[in-house]
């Protein structure tokens, strides 16, 4: 579609729309990607909760389904040092939602299982050569980030101030996706841990637009046509939407999740670190509004989760992490492909009256 007003994002993913499914950890599985590349989007595969061997499943049934451009995508940070006392203050704090579940305090806690880009990973994306592979978190390290990069891939990351849009503009990216603080799930923040200072979306995507010279990815918010048509109106070339898609039959979400997205109150979103241990944003539940939204005694990321596991296999609706945006009142049921078609073509409309 040459009638967007900006091309760069189409042109360079080689994609027809210039809308990007959000990649979503645990929700997002080949199927969703899948819909969103046939119907001209760009659809993202999360890995970060993924082995490698479901990767490599993941990413063979995506290039049988389908022929178009797609996205891996990965978390790139630094593993945690353990720390046993502060896995032990937290569990203890957790005592007494065991004792009233009646689950084992004393067995084993689980490990938390979000995995950072490594060299095993970047083996896999030189056997599939996805033609776009985006982070979380900055960007991997710089020999690794090199390997990627020879596949031909384009590299994507987001950027949650101008800072970091920048910052990963002169380290590599091809476009830069401007994360705004209403945005689902973690914040892609890395230069800095301030959360008071994070940026909404209508603010983040002109400064960001104005501060580096590719193309511009906005995210946060962007849930209907109308999303999408004022985001390009701040300069945007694209848009990333997540919580939208959790909405779509191919989503996969808990039972709970599918209830709390359907009920809960625009209002009812709190950024928390209590799941994994670094800030994102989901629908407020018990545990939240009993030990946070934020808590200085969760662990580092991703080992705050581990405790939690028994109690979310309980009760998913209090203890489960229940990601969304701020935006997701607007979630409307809608196949996959048919949303992507919808957001740009409805989008398209909207920014061709004005
Ligand atoms: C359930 C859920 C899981 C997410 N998991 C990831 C992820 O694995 N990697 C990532 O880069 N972003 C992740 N995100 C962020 C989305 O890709 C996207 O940037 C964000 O949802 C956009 O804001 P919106 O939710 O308001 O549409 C997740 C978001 C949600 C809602």
């Amino acid at each position: 579609m040459s009638q967007w007003p900006d091309t760069r994002l189409i042109d360079l993913l080689g994609i027809e729309l210039p809308i990007i499914q959000g990649p979503m950890a645990g929700a997002t599985n080949s199927s969703m990607v899948i819909a969103v590349c046939n119907a001209g989007g760009l659809g993202s595969m999360p890995a970060a909760m993924l082995s490698i061997e479901q990767l490599r499943d993941e990413l063979k049934t995506i290039r049988q389904h389908t022929s178009k451009p797609f996205n891996v995508n990965f978390f790139c940070h630094q593993p945690p040092a353990a720390d046993e006392q502060r896995a032990r203050d937290w569990k203890n704090l957790l005592e007494p939602y065991y004792r009233e579940l009646g689950v084992d305090f004393d067995a084993p806690t689980p490990v938390s299982n979000r995995a950072p880009f490594d060299a095993a990973a970047c083996e896999v994306l030189e056997a599939f050569r996805p033609e776009v592979v985006s982070f979380h978190f900055g960007l991997p390290e710089k020999s690794l980030l090199d390997r990627v990069k020879a596949t031909g891939a384009k590299i994507l990351s987001s950027a949650t101030t101008v800072d970091e849009a920048v910052w990963l503009e002169q380290n590599g990216c091809d476009a830069i996706i401007a994360m705004g603080y209403e945005a689902g799930g973690h914040r892609g923040m890395f230069l800095s841990e301030d959360l008071s200072s994070q940026v909404g979306t209508f603010a983040l995507v002109p400064q960001v637009v104005d501060a580096v010279r590719v193309p511009v990815i906005a995210a946060g918010a962007i849930a209907d046509p109308r999303g999408v048509a004022a985001a390009f109106m701040l300069g945007a070339a694209g848009v990333q939407v997540g919580t939208a898609y959790l909405f779509t039959p191919e989503a996969k979400v808990s039972a709970a999740h599918h209830r709390a997205l359907r009920t809960a109150k625009e209002s009812e979103t709190a950024i928390t670190n209590l799941f994994t241990g670094r800030p994102a944003r989901g629908i407020l539940n018990r545990v939240m509004r009993e030990l946070g939204p934020m808590s200085d005694k969760a662990p580092a990321f991703p080992l705050a989760g581990g405790a939690l596991m028994p109690l979310r296999a309980k009760n998913e609706e209090q203890f489960a992490n229940l990601w969304a945006g701020q935006a997701f009142t607007l979630g409307k049921e809608l196949g996959c492909a048919e949303l992507t078609r919808q957001l740009a073509e409805e989008g398209l409309v909207r920014l061709q009256r004005h």
